[in-house]
């Protein structure tokens, strides 16, 4: 049985949550991890009554990147709106919930403090249990909103800090078989993106720009890596970098769409290549992606050929992609890496 005992903060009460509960479950949750402030409020994991995501992009474009005291701030505005928002959209009165989530980390610790202290808050206003989330996981359950999926599956979680291979037993049990020993994918497209003179987002302006490109324009090196399903990604940054230079050299101009296209290819084929791998060698059939990359158009359109050969091949709504509270809630009610102390601090890494 999947199920969770958590007591309300001010009457301890006991509060049953988890997937096999028989009364639906009510969550809100939180997401200040890095530039997004989001609040929403899902029912049994998977059902979507309110998404609110207010976006820093902007603001951070002017200076080519996330400025932590500046997300910080940013933050604190925002957050009475979106939760405001979030039960304007669903209709949901705070004493119909049945618990309050908020992200734990990892991410920029300024920014988990605004969001988890307005979790708590509220918490304790409504005697809602409270659930604290690791982000990452979040992002693997982002694959059940909307959809049916239950583990066994390998799950490759691509974002701005991470990239890893896991192997998700069932709900609660996962191994990271793999990840990266120096730069996440998004890292590489962010710094590759940058390099190109593309604006922030730099992985999502790479990506817009690679399909007018010729993928095979310039070989780039797959880097070799012990760990079989482990990543490195700094010296495809490095190579990039030489490339633009000789280029620039040779020509007087950067052809960026070829490059960027030529990078795009060298990076999704090693994560599609190490992924099926780890699927082939464990005998699972189900892969899903997940992670701010895994919105990326080639990395989607290299898993879902697979569906033709027999595998099952989920990845989320685009919006569920990139950072988002709806995940959280689903990650808060499938339990795994969950926390429930009101003393719980944020951390910024794994
Ligand atoms: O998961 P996420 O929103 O935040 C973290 O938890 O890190 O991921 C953000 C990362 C950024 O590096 C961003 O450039 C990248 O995801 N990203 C993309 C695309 N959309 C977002 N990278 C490649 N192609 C995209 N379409
Ligand atoms: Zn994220």
């Amino acid at each position: 049985m999947l199920i969770k005992e958590f007591k309300t903060p001010l009457s301890g009460k006991s509060v049953f949550i988890g997937p096999d509960s028989k009364e639906d479950i009510l969550i809100m949750a939180i997401e200040s991890s890095c530039d997004e402030t989001a609040c929403a409020i899902v029912k049994n994991g998977r059902e979507v009554l309110a998404n609110i995501v207010a976006s820093q992009i902007k603001t951070h474009q002017q200076f080519g990147g996330v400025v932590p005291e500046v997300a910080a701030r940013e933050h604190l505005e925002s957050i009475n709106l979106v939760i405001a928002q979030a039960f304007e959209q669903s209709g949901v009165k705070p004493e119909d919930l049945t618990a309050i989530a908020a992200t734990v980390g990892p991410g920029l610790v300024g920014s988990l403090l605004v969001g988890l202290n307005a979790a708590k808050a509220l918490a304790v206003t409504y005697d809602k249990p409270f659930i604290g989330v690791n982000h990452l996981n979040a992002h693997v359950c982002a694959n059940y909103i909307d959809t049916e999926l239950e583990p066994p599956m390998i799950a490759l979680l691509i974002s701005g800090g991470h990239t890893q291979i896991i192997k998700v037993d069932s709900y609660l049990n996962q191994e990271i078989l793999g990840e990266t020993i120096d730069d996440a994918t998004g890292e590489a497209y962010d710094k590759v993106a940058r390099l190109l003179g593309l604006p922030y987002p730099g992985g999502l302006n790479l990506d817009r720009m690679a399909p007018s490109g010729n993928p095979k324009a310039y070989i780039l090196p797959q880097a070799k890596v012990e760990g079989k399903y482990d990543f490195s990604f700094s010296g495809l940054k490095t190579a990039v970098l030489n490339l633009t230079r000789k280029l620039e050299k040779e020509l007087g101009y950067i052809p960026k769409e070829d490059v960027a296209a030529s990078f795009q290819e060298c990076i999704t084929s090693t994560l599609f290549k190490k992924t099926l791998k780890a699927a082939d060698d464990y005998g699972i059939k189900q892969i899903v992606l997940g992670g701010g990359v895994a919105a990326n158009s080639e990395i989607r359109k290299k898993f879902f050929s697979l569906q033709d050969k027999g595998y099952k091949i989920f990845a989320p709504a685009m919006k569920y992609c990139t950072d988002n509270a709806a995940m959280i809630a689903s990650s808060a009610y499938f339990l795994a890496n969950t926390m429930d102390s009101l003393d719980i601090e944020v951390f910024s890494r794994c």
